[in-house]
């Protein structure tokens, strides 16, 4: 039995054999053939934090292929009350199939799957957020950019930030993240990810300047300066994160055929403007609805995985 708690216990050719099944799963989406994957089966979908295209994406996506999400709210279910991560799998595993955890630390999605009797996905820590990675990298393959890509990461060194290091390392194409000072990556997933560059031949770059991260790159991407949990620090951040706004001015500076994404949500004028979001070169309402077709292909895989 596998999880899917971070990119890093994946290969190269796991995660492309993932995004193949989801793009085969996609087309057949779009001609309204729904397979029973998994027929019967029920992903609960245990939420800490708030979401949109996660929660959306997920439910309609167990459903597409035979099953049925269960929607478990911190608020609502014992959890929330203090019950431990560890007796919550323990109930919550002996219940349903498959199981997608959004929460705090990464710690807490480990100690959930190392007591769950079924596989495990990672709906977004405070330090990941894979699936989103799944779906991003999906949108840039049809975008035909998958060869010589140079991703550019403008913004907070963030669960975004190191999930596309770790993608990056993983793949093996050309990052180049840019943070202000005192928001850079975390320094052990760096190490990781440099490390697994230099099998991958992964090109990672990291630096305090966003207008030379951006020259030449073929993907330009950013996130909210704000994670969910940092309200507090929203005044701060703002003033520190002055000159990293994605806008025409940074965008003229990548390569001309250069798409635009942004997991989503994005708070306009604050990481990129209304011109740039709304403009030609921005692909994030494909990036979202490929959430559903690249999770399809996660959980299809994982099933699959568990005849093994
Ligand atoms: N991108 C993303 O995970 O969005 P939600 O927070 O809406 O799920
Ligand atoms: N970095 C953001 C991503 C939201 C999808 C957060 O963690 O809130």
């Amino acid at each position: 039995m596998r999880h899917f708690l971070t990119l890093t216990d994946y290969t190269k050719e796991e995660i492309l054999e993932i995004l193949d099944l989801a793009k085969k799963i996609k087309l057949e989406t779009k001609n309204r053939v729904f397979k029973d994957y998994m027929p019967k089966q029920t992903l609960g979908m245990i939420f800490e934090k708030s979401s949109t295209r996660t929660r959306v994406s997920f439910e309609t996506g167990i459903y597409q292929l035979g099953g049925i999400g269960l929607f478990l709210s911190s608020n609502d279910i014992q959890l929330g009350r203090g019950e431990p991560m560890s007796d919550t799998s323990r109930v919550i595993s002996r219940m349903v199939d498959m199981v997608m955890i959004r929460t705090f630390e990464q710690s807490k999605l480990e100690e959930f799957a190392k007591y769950s009797k079924v596989p495990v996905i990672n709906g977004l820590t405070n330090e990941f957020h894979p699936v989103q990675l799944m779906a991003d990298y999906m949108t840039i393959q049809e975008a035909g950019l998958d060869k010589d890509l140079i991703v550019a990461y403008i913004g907070d060194g963030n669960n975004m930030a190191h999930s596309w290091l770790n993608m990056a390392a993983k793949l093996g194409f050309e990052l180049r993240i840019a943070t202000p000072k005192g928001y850079e990556v975390d320094n052990e997933i760096l190490e990781n990810a440099l490390n697994e560059a230099k099998n991958s031949g992964a090109k990672i770059v990291i630096s305090n300047d966003p207008k030379e991260a951006v020259k030449g790159s073929t993907v330009v991407t950013t996130d909210t300066w704000v994670s969910m949990g940092q309200e507090d620090e929203k005044e701060k951040r703002v003033k520190d994160f002055d000159g990293y706004i994605v806008n025409d001015t940074m965008m003229n500076l990548a390569h001309k055929k250069a798409i635009f994404l942004h997991c989503l949500p994005a708070y306009r004028g604050y990481e990129v403007s209304q011109e740039v979001i709304e403009g030609p070169q921005s692909l994030i309402f494909q990036e979202a609805e490929n959430r559903l077709h690249a999770q399809k292909g996660v959980m299809v895989w994982l099933d699959k995985q568990r005849d093994k």
